[in-house]
């Protein structure tokens, strides 16, 4: 198995369920496009089986798709500046770490951004309502080894230069310019709580606009893997896309989560899967009761648990 690099860390990254998602990738395309790409676990992951040749990767975050741009085209700088920051909080890691918050509050410099995300509680961006970082430092921890770092941005800056689109737009602008020749991987964030009000993203994605949006895909005979509601044990979080979108859903073992293996837990994570009908017509899908067997997941131990919901 590869190891995909993996530079920004970031909670919600879809980083351990990439292969199972990779498999339902179309032989050819054109662009893979990633409308809320976050840390583009998925992105990452499809550069380096070679599974696709160009990206495009948006975030509605300003300062992350900075960032981005920077690992892409200027891995130097930004590998220094993360080496830097290490370097100098060593002996008052906690107090540096607030002077560099502050300081990323009134510059956004996609180095502070990078320091304060390997730093800092679960790698969760959280903002006040006036639109700053506040997230608080994770004090056992000291981020990741700056050498580890530049070794991950060279990595992901070989792998997507000059082929990667970087933009920092509303999700719907994203949507109304994809083609049919194109594949778009979705992954909104956690529908939980109210449209606007979710302290970790600029805004929230309001599920009924959001469903509309999926259904204009639909019509436009758009290839489109979409993660969206999950499980974890009997739990069920986010709510379901209805059945008669016409989109295809398929359960996914993701492992433990770490919480729960904390807690002594045997608790299993499943994801949904969505896929467009156009996907599936052009997979050739098997049956939910054969694909239950087929469907990669880290290696070969666990197995994943597609669901008919028909
Ligand atoms: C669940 S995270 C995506 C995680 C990603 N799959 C990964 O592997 O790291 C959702 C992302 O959507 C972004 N976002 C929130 N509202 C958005 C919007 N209206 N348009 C575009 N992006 C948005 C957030 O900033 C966040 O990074």
């Amino acid at each position: 198995m590869k190891r995909v690099p993996h530079p920004i860390p970031y909670q919600g990254s879809k980083r351990n369920i990439a292969r199972t998602i990779l498999s339902f990738f179309p032989h050819q395309f054109d662009t893979l496009v990633e409308p809320f790409a976050g840390s583009a676990a998925i992105s990452l992951a499809a550069a380096s089986y070679g599974k696709s040749h160009r990206f495009h990767i948006n975030d509605l975050n300003k300062p992350l798709m900075n960032l981005w741009n920077e690992i892409i085209t200027n891995p130097h700088d930004i590998s220094d500046g993360y080496e830097t920051l290490w370097n100098e909080q060593k002996g008052r890691e906690k107090e540096f770490y607030f002077i560099v918050r502050d300081k990323f509050n009134n510059t956004g410099r996609p180095d502070h951004f990078l320091y304060l995300l390997a730093r800092c509680v679960k790698a969760s961006i959280r903002y006040n309502a006036r639109g700053e970082f506040n997230q608080s430092p994770d004090n056992r921890r000291k981020g990741r080894h700056p050498d580890k770092m530049r070794n991950d941005i060279f990595v992901v800056s070989y792998l997507l230069r000059d082929r990667t689109i970087t933009t920092h737009e509303d999700y719907k602008n994203i949507l109304k310019k994809v083609s049919k020749t194109d594949l778009v991987y979705m992954d909104p964030p956690y529908q939980g709580v109210c449209a606007g009000r979710d302290p970790r993203y600029y805004t929230g994605v309001d599920f009924d606009d959001f469903l509309s949006q999926i259904e204009k895909l639909v019509r436009r005979h758009i290839s489109f893997i979409l993660s969206y509601d999950g499980r974890k044990g009997e739990k069920i979080y986010g709510r379901e896309i209805p059945a008669d979108t016409g989109i295809r859903r398929i359960e996914v073992n993701a492992g433990r989560s770490t919480q729960s293996t904390l807690l002594g837990m045997n608790e299993i994570t499943y994801e949904s899967i969505y896929l467009s009908e156009d996907l599936v017509k052009r997979l050739n899908l098997p049956p939910d009761e054969i694909l239950s067997k087929v469907i990669p997941y880290r290696g070969t131990k666990q197995m994943t648990l597609p669901l008919n919901r028909d």
